[in-house]
């Protein structure tokens, strides 16, 4: 006889059904305590909490700096910055390097691959949106694509932009190669 006798009596059937309440939070209203110490910056009094001040409609995504100035050309042509993607590879944290920094650019010489230097006018800009591998910048893969679908105002815009951000640093500096 085997000593060994192995019946496993299977007969566990526990069910311990642990009431799952997903109990989805309500959205919490958001009262907009509009900054009740309001620093006496009432321009326009009147007009005061008719509605929703919705400033943020341009993305503050992929580190795009803020237009150099009030043109509200330059502010559209920020938001086209972003929506075209321009903002990819233009100064941006992740790539901005291989790139060239667009600050500080507009009325500043460029250097070009074919060693020649250019003047950045709004010529320029335009050119190097709608033509860019026309004049390549030098150190620069000519990896651009042509936006010369862009409707003349949001060439525009974007040249405003550009413009608007003269006064400021670039950040990202290709190596010296
Ligand atoms: C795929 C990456 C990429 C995207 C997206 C891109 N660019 Fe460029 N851009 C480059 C490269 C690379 C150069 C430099 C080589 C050259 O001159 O073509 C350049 C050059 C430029 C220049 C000239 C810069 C200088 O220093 O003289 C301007 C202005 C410019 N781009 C604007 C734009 C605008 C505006 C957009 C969006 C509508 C855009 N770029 C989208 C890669 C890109």
């Amino acid at each position: 006889m085997n000593n060994t006798l192995r019946q496993l009596g299977l007969a566990l059937g526990i069910v311990s059904l642990t009431a799952l309440l997903a109990s989805c939070a309500p959205p919490p209203q958001n009262q907009s305590t509009s900054t009740g110490s309001g620093e006496t910056k009432s321009t326009e009094s009147s007009t005061a909490s008719s509605s929703t001040s919705s400033t943020s409609s341009a993305p503050s995504s992929g580190g795009v700096p803020a237009p150099g100035n009030d043109d509200p050309e330059a502010k559209k042509g920020m938001i086209l910055f972003v929506q075209q993607g321009c903002n990819a590879c233009h100064m941006n944290p992740a790539s901005g390097k291989d790139y060239p920094d667009l600050r500080g650019l507009y009325g500043s010489k460029v250097k070009l691959a074919d060693g020649s230097e250019v003047v950045a006018d709004e010529a320029y800009l335009k050119e190097s949106i709608v033509d860019p591998n026309k004049k390549v910048v030098a150190g620069y893969t000519p990896s651009m694509a042509s936006y010369s679908y862009l409707k003349e105002e949001q060439i525009n815009q974007l040249i405003a932009y550009i413009k608007s951000l003269k006064d400021q640093q670039p950040v990202y500096t290709k190596e010296a190669k």
